[in-house]
């Protein structure tokens, strides 16, 4: 299984192209997200699928609108052949299950195993009181684990999650759920912008199923070589 998903984050098709056959070379799934989607489209994803056929790609475009138009923008993921993709939970169950059902519906008319749909809780830049501003009533982890509860009861398979988070929804959903967890950073690694970091052993230990790893191998004069030391931890 491919555990270790790498955010290329970058606007540049030829650069993400070459990161993304050199970390697929080590074992390692692709994260595309935002910066890249918005620069390059469908086009830079199949490129990046081009570049390396192998590798699983996770598609992090983080959705978040009314059902139908959530379930048309799911059934162009599903044509990309991408392996996960992810909505926000806070738009909804009927959001929710609308995209899962467009996704199993499109991919089975290409013939194509349907991505694993996965949801963000509460994004790791909102505190307590950024929480309260916009109208949430509870603390953060209360809201992780209402919005996780939500999605498992929707249907989806997993969750994006920081590690702090872990042990806290493993406890609420057991063991049958994805745990995508960013914010990982390998024992001496540059911490970054990250504020609150894990290495991918701990991770594990404490019940993710996949890492997202980005600039520790993205960074790193040898990425393929990175990203093998790090798989070597596991
Ligand atoms: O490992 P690195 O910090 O470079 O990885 C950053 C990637 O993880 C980015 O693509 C970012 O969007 C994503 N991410 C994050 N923290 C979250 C959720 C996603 O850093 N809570």
């Amino acid at each position: 299984m491919t555990k270790i998903y790498c955010a290329i984050d970058t606007p540049d098709v030829a650069r993400a192209s070459e990161l993304a056959r050199q970390v697929s070379s080590a074992g390692c799934g692709v994260k595309l997200g935002l910066e890249f989607f918005s620069n390059n489209g469908p086009a830079g994803v199949a490129a990046i699928s081009k570049a390396c056929p192998d590798a699983k790609i996770f598609l992090d475009m983080k959705y978040h609108d009314i059902p139908n138009t959530v379930a048309g923008a799911l059934r162009g993921a599903a044509r990309l052949g991408v392996a996960y993709v992810n909505c926000h939970a806070a738009g909804g169950m009927e959001m929710m299950k609308m995209g899962l059902d467009a996704l199993a519906d499109e991919s089975s008319k290409l013939g194509l195993p349907a991505p694993q749909f996965l949801a963000v809780t509460v994004l790791t830049s909102i505190d307590a009181t950024a929480l309260t501003s916009v109208g949430q009533i509870g603390t953060p982890p209360e809201q992780v684990v209402r919005l996780a509860t939500l999605t498992k009861d929707s249907g989806l398979a997993g969750i994006v999650c920081s590690g702090q988070e872990i042990q806290l929804v493993r406890g609420a959903l057991g063991k049958d759920f994805v745990l995508m967890v960013p914010g990982i950073r390998p024992a001496g690694a540059d911490v970054g912008d990250q504020k609150r970091v894990m290495t991918p052993r701990e991770a594990l230990d404490a019940g993710a199923t996949h890492l997202v790893i980005g600039r520790p191998i993205t960074g790193a004069k040898d990425p393929a070589q990175a990203a093998a030391d790090i798989l070597a931890t596991l």
